[in-house]
């Protein structure tokens, strides 16, 4: 395998990967396959620095990582053999294995390296054949453009093999059967022009997380939402030297069957920046077993609680004067993209939050957690040292305890009647008392607690260090809010907070996460299934997703808010609102409204949000099925530009029987999904009867064009709204 700077593109087939399974029919059907192609999501350098996260679509084996990762197997479908081996043959490297996750996928990793060779030769087709042109010196997008002509190489030549199945057809999956090639972002966006000019019978999707471009305008300082329609997308594009990448993504876009996103606004926007509107949404999910805690969540809170007390004890050595059992814990996380993820609204927030603490007299105290990779050399000396001087403190007050205890113990046999019982002072000896008069003098300290746990590389320039400095929250003893940044993701092998990051979840109070830009937003989904009440804001998927399926989401403890249609003073005022709201709330509230946080779980699992992925491919298939029809019959494909052909048009299928009425196994078959109103709240999601998916609201439906912009979920814009309504 080649070097670590080459990652290996990962092909998912067959993936059973979020419950999906193909569908096995009687015989005269088709089975059918699908593929999910991914590719990592690397260093965006503009962004801060990249640590490779939780999020499934990042988790993508670096060369290193394969090896633990993945269990090689023989593969045995015979299109499979073939093509790998005329591959090998022309010298690519290929893994084929399991990867080593829950429901185990198949995947073929391709080590991009080895294609190398062939890059120039790549290039040059890619700006014949779709007009992108791609500069010699981006690492990146030459991988993503190895990638692309690897995976078009690969479907091309399993899909067009002569001959090559002898074997049983029930074998054959990849020559036989209809298949679906699923990609995602725009790294894996170069095979999809690719598979169309060369007419690869496969039919394809596209799923975007975010764009390039609303990305990159977002972290500047844009009126993004309400410019949208406006931006010139290749001049923007040009101005940010990311021309080439917005190519490939908008040609991608245009290129597959089915162009879907995660999120409502997410589409909104993918219509203004990319020029297409998408056919549909499919929100990311959750594997909500994995987190599901039933009853002993609330157990795990206390647990996880106490943990993150330990870490504030040494934090805050020598000015422990505030009560743990009065104290709050808030966070927020994710990469440190501090504009879009509202990370200054946050800490303005923050600022306000103390004053109104201060100001009512509150006897709460809130520690607010900045969780963010930044650049950083080592972990503080004093961060190492607090936790080292209350480690000295407990050891020392152990082992006098046990001594008391002995010396108790020892008089107590020796014990008469008439005799008095022992004296505190003859218990606690002088050696005792020096011992703990010198961890007392190890916790003097003339500085205030730090904010951050490492030494920054930038520490000057760092813009959440300098928003802290503005806001002057120093963690001076009396502020009602301290604040500590931890810049760096969380993990148990840490000495100073050695918790890894689920954990520390469960332990908090609030997630907040006031992003300005995030398509759909993990973090405030996984508080949600782990009973962690969050804030969001309406611009975030998951926010939307919420606001338009729970009536009063804040009984649930999902708050929003407004970034959209307030000003930004009123939208830092509102979560400041929110948050000091949650300050007064007593324990028992706080433990109710845990518990019907907890109860969304299943508005998240992927056994719901998966119905999407199911629609996306019914319609892929349907829409690759009247391609081949017209291709058939001489005409031209779906063109890249201009009106795609009317799907309602009555067109005899290739394959009649296969795809009528043929739905993929229905997840709640039989159930009617309904949420039910929480006894101990007056608000209730809202009562909807029968399943309710993203779906529902507007999202795949055959025979349409693609969402219209009406459609979309909680989003219009100002001048698009009805004044009568
Ligand atoms: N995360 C993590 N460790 C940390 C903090 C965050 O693994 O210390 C993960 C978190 O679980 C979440 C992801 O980072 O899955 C952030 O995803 P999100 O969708 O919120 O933001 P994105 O990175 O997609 O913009
Ligand atoms: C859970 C535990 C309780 C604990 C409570 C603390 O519910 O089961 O034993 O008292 O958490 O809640 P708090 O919001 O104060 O951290």
């Amino acid at each position: 395998m080649s070097t670590q700077t080459h990652l290996l593109r990962t092909l998912i087939c067959d993936s059973r990967w979020h419950l999906f399974r193909p569908q096995v029919k009687g015989p005269g059907h088709h089975r059918r396959v699908w593929l999910q192609l991914y590719a990592a999501w690397p260093a965006q350098p503009s962004f801060g620095q990249y640590t490779p996260s939780a999020h499934p679509l990042k988790h993508y084996a670096e060369i290193a990582q394969a090896a633990v990762e993945v269990e090689q197997i023989e593969p045995k479908d015979p299109a499979m053999v073939e093509t790998i081996k005329s591959m090998n043959e022309r010298g690519i490297k290929t893994l084929y294995g399991r990867w080593l996750i829950d429901g185990a996928p198949r995947v073929l990793l391709f080590d991009t390296g080895t294609g190398y060779y062939k890059l120039d030769e790549w290039k040059a087709d890619l700006w014949a054949t779709a007009g992108i042109p791609s500069p010699v010196d981006d690492h990146e997008t030459n991988e993503a453009i190895v990638f692309g002509y690897l995976i078009a190489w690969f479907l091309g030549e399993a899909r067009e093999l002569p001959g090559a199945c002898k074997a049983n057809p029930a074998d054959q999956l990849l020559k036989e059967r209809a298949v679906v090639a699923q990609f995602h972002e725009w790294l894996a966006g170069v095979a999809l022009p690719l598979c169309k000019k060369r007419r690869i019978d496969v039919t394809t999707i596209f799923t975007t997380h975010a764009t390039l471009l609303g990305r990159y305008l977002c972290a500047g300082s844009v009126d993004f939402y309400n410019n949208l329609q406006y931006f010139d997308v290749d001049a923007e594009a040009g101005k940010r030297g990311i021309y080439h990448r917005y190519c490939i993504e908008r040609g991608a876009a245009h290129a597959a069957d089915v162009f879907t996103t995660v999120s409502h606004i997410t589409a909104y926007e993918s219509e203004h920046l990319l020029k297409r509107k998408p056919d549909g949404v499919l929100p990311n999910g959750l594997n909500v077993k994995k987190f599901s805690a039933t009853h002993e969540f609330q157990n795990l809170h206390q647990v996880h609680k106490d943990r993150i007390s330990d870490f504030i004890r040494g934090h805050f050595y020598g000015h422990n004067d505030f009560d743990l059992d009065k104290t709050l814990y808030f966070f927020t996380a994710g990469r440190y993209e501090y504009r879009n993820k509202g990370v200054d609204m946050f800490i303005e927030s923050l600022a306000r939050l103390n004053h109104r603490m201060k100001s009512s007299g509150s006897d709460m105290t809130v520690v607010a957690f900045i969780i963010m990779p930044a650049q950083t050399t080592s972990l503080t000396v004093e961060a190492l040292k607090g936790q080292a001087v209350i480690k000295s403190l407990h050891d020392t007050v152990k082992s006098i305890e046990e001594s008391v205890g002995k010396r108790i113990f020892e008089r107590s046999l020796k014990w008469h009647e008439g005799q008095d019982l022992p004296e505190d002072k003859e218990l606690v000896t002088p050696q005792d008392k020096i011992m703990l008069r010198r961890r007392l003098y190890a916790m003097k300290r003339n500085n205030l607690p730090p904010i951050v746990t490492h030494n920054m590389m930038n520490d000057g320039d760092d813009p959440i260090l300098n928003q802290i400095r503005r806001c002057q929250l120093f963690n001076h003893p009396s502020d009602r809010v301290k604040v500590i940044f931890h810049p760096e993701f969380l993990n148990s092998a840490n000495p100073v907070l050695p918790m890894d990051y689920d954990d520390f979840v469960r332990g908090t109070h609030l997630g907040v996460f006031s992003s300005y830009y995030e398509p759909w937003g993990y973090t405030p989904a996984e508080c949600t299934v782990m009973g962690v009440p969050s804030i969001t804001t309406n611009l975030s998927g998951f926010g939307c997703y919420m606001e338009e399926l729970i009536e009063n989401a804040q009984d649930y403890g999902i708050y929003i808010v407004d970034r959209r249609m307030k000003g930004v003073d009123e939208s830092v005022n509102q979560l400041a609102d929110y948050m000091f709201d949650f300050t007064k709330k007593s324990k028992r509230q706080r433990i109710n409204q845990r518990n019907r946080t907890e109860r969304l779980s299943d508005l998240l699992d992927w056994k719901r949000m998966g119905m999407e992925y199911v629609k996306a491919r019914q319609l892929a298939l349907r829409r690759g099925e009247l391609r081949s029809c017209i291709s058939r019959i001489g005409r031209v494909v779906f063109p890249t530009t201009g009106p795609k052909p009317s799907l309602t048009q009555p067109v005899t299928p290739a394959y009649p029987d296969s795809f009528e009425g043929d739905e993929e196994p229905g997840f709640f078959d039989g159930t009617e999904m309904k949420i039910t109103r929480p006894l101990s709240a007056p608000g209730s999601p809202r009562e909807r009867s029968g399943m309710m998916t993203p779906g529902d609201f507007a999202s795949l439906q055959e025979g349409r064009e693609g969402l219209s912009t009406e459609d979309y979920i909680a989003w219009k814009l100002p001048e698009e709204e009805d004044p009568e309504e």
